[in-house]
């Protein structure tokens, strides 16, 4: 069973929740607005609600990460579920026991959920086809391959700032694509939503063979590819992963690929900026930009708590009724 498949239920509702791809426009667009009943939560002096009472949800991250693991625990808190975050770098793996055993340990627990990093592509996926079948499988970032809780609240946030209409945006990802598993569930959501226009803008070594096939406008050069755009979400360079020589340096790829306030100019002057972090300053943008009045990053990081809860509580089929989140 591919991704797509294995995260449905027989209903067409979500179980897993592994990729955008595939997704319903209608889905996705749940997601959102369900988001939104939630974001009201956290700005609450009690900021709880009871959907997720006496749920247990395991943080399983493999690789390091701060604003996922934290907003997903944060958003479990906040759906009033038990929250186990476990660092298994720092554990069993270290001990020679298989991805599969660790599973099935947790699993005798009575576990109801497992949010997975991991650094290969398709760790959730295979954790999802083996977890038993009251338990849910959210994708917390798999290699390369996607991050969709992080294109859905990205989406939200362009939502949010540029209204429901993505029809009339036009939208730059700019940087690392190659290795970006963000890029590629950005790019599905942004087909799914009809976006008007979507472009990747990278030096010819850092996009992916693949990319023209997503249906994305490929451009090389920096200042074409962010003239007239309406949003552009920057990429970190994901050096970690990079094998061999892709890029001179990283003062060569500012001077090339650096978004700067003069850059920045060549774009719509209601430009909105985003990055989903961790940022490099002075590698992919100036600080002036990631701090300046066009930039959205935090609000980014605030939002993920409220999509988290949508993508969680859809999952354990709690979805919140119109109002309900509020309650
Ligand atoms: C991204 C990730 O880990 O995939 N960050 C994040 O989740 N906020 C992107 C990155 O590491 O550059």
């Amino acid at each position: 069973m591919n991704h797509a498949e294995l995260q449905m239920d027989a209903q067409g509702r979500l179980r897993h929740f592994l990729t955008i791809e595939g997704l319903s426009r209608q889905l996705v667009t749940d997601i959102l607005d369900t988001a939104e009943s939630f974001s009201g939560v956290t700005e609450q002096t009690v900021k709880k609600v009871p959907l997720l009472r006496g749920k247990t949800i395991v943080n399983l991250f493999f690789e390091a990460s701060t604003r996922t693991r934290t907003t997903f625990e944060l958003a479990a808190k906040r759906l009033s579920a038990d929250v186990l975050n476990m660092n298994i770098g720092a554990s069993s793996a270290t001990k020679g026991e298989t991805l599969l055993d660790t599973l099935r340990n947790l699993e005798a627990m009575h576990v109801d959920m497992f949010v997975v990093r991991h650094a290969e592509s398709g760790a959730a996926h295979f954790i999802a086809q083996h977890v038993a079948p009251h338990v849910s499988v959210i994708n917390g970032g798999d290699g390369r391959h996607a991050h969709p809780t992080q294109a859905m609240l990205d989406m939200f946030t362009i939502r949010r700032v540029k209204g429901p209409d993505f029809g009339r945006l036009r939208i730059a990802i700019v940087g690392d694509l190659l290795h970006s598993r963000v890029a590629r569930s950005q790019i599905h959501a942004l087909n799914i939503l009809n976006a008007g226009e979507v472009r990747v803008v990278a030096p010819r070594t850092l996009i992916p063979a693949d990319a023209a096939s997503l249906g994305v406008h490929v451009y090389n050069n920096f200042e074409e590819g962010i003239r007239d755009v309406d949003v552009i979400m920057m990429l970190r360079l994901q050096r970690e992963r990079m094998q061999g020589a892709l890029l001179p340096s990283e003062h060569e790829y500012f001077r090339l690929f650096g978004l700067t306030e003069k850059r920045l100019a060549l774009a719509k002057p209601d430009v909105t900026v985003m990055h989903p972090g961790p940022i490099n300053r002075g590698v992919e943008m100036d600080s002036q930009v990631a701090d300046g009045p066009h930039s959205v990053i935090l609000a980014q990081v605030t939002h993920g708590i409220a999509v988290r809860m949508a993508v969680m509580s859809m999952a354990m089929g709690q979805k919140a009724q119109s109002g309900e989140g509020n309650a």
